[in-house]
């Protein structure tokens, strides 16, 4: 699709990784000209492809700043707006689709950002061996694609394994954000979430004094995708747990 080197590889980790069960569905993407015009100019700058080779030096990337972990960005319009509203976190934005790639390098080049990293490959691998332990301040997961047949319930990201790797890569106090808008995919992220032993959840206590979902974080802008889970009358859920020091005594 782009000259050798000059944009995301289409499969970045190839082969050598396992991939039996993705969380997403591999497309053909086709890219506006201006989308392509952005990879080209600006991926060797701002982009990195998860090759699941080598980790990355995240102080180098970002300067030092503390850094926290979107999955899934889309087409990255609420990532540019958090990021523009944080300058002092630095955003590495995964996603596999390379429209959205092109889309969210093109709004930072417009906003001036320099906060944010476009990663392109699965956010599994890069979480598995390409990034180190406690490295990351936070991770975001905005409208995981739901997976709604109960056929593909295993390819939904939030999982057991999933929470316990994202856990492990997060430093202690670290918040783990997730939003649906696909009600069964909301009660189970809980499920999973509330019994992770890595995690507390970080929501005030209802009237019945159980902490369950978050009240929509004002820092969260509304996403692509919940727009058009709001226009089919979805209930958005948002969900907020803060990962704990598993070194703290008792
Ligand atoms: C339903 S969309 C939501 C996009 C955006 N967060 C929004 O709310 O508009 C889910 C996105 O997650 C991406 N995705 C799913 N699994 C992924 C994975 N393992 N690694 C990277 N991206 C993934 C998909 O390519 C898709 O763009």
């Amino acid at each position: 699709m782009f000259p050798r080197g000059a944009g995301p590889a289409p499969d970045p980790a190839g082969a050598h990784h396992d991939r039996t069960i993705r969380s997403f569905q591999p497309r053909r993407s086709r890219v506006t000209p201006s989308q392509r015009d952005a990879l080209l100019r600006l991926w060797p700058r701002w982009g990195l492809d998860i090759d699941g080779l080598a980790p990355l030096d995240l102080p180098a990337l970002f300067g030092g700043l503390p850094v926290v972990l979107e999955i899934g960005f889309g087409m990255g319009e609420a990532t540019a707006e958090m990021a523009a509203a944080d300058p002092d976190t630095g955003i590495l934005a995964v996603d596999v689709h390379t429209p959205g790639q092109g889309h969210l390098l093109r709004l930072a080049e417009k906003r001036g950002l320099t906060n944010v990293r476009v990663a392109n490959g699965d956010a599994l691998i890069l979480l598995r061996t390409m990034l180190p332990p406690r490295a990351l301040a936070g991770v975001r997961v905005f409208f995981p694609d739901p997976w709604p047949k109960k056929r593909h319930h295993k390819r939904r990201i939030i999982q057991p394994e999933f929470v316990e790797l994202a856990a492990s890569r997060m430093a202690p106090g670290a918040l783990l954000h997730c939003a649906t808008d696909w009600a069964p995919y909301a009660a189970s992220m809980l499920e999973v979430l509330t019994a992770s032993p890595s995690f507390a959840n970080a929501a005030p206590e209802g009237a019945d004094g159980v902490r369950a979902f978050a009240p929509r974080p004002a820092v969260r802008p509304l996403t692509r995708f919940e727009r058009q889970g709001l226009a089919k009358g979805h209930e958005v859920r948002d969900l907020l747990f803060r990962r704990l020091d598993d070194r703290a005594d008792g």
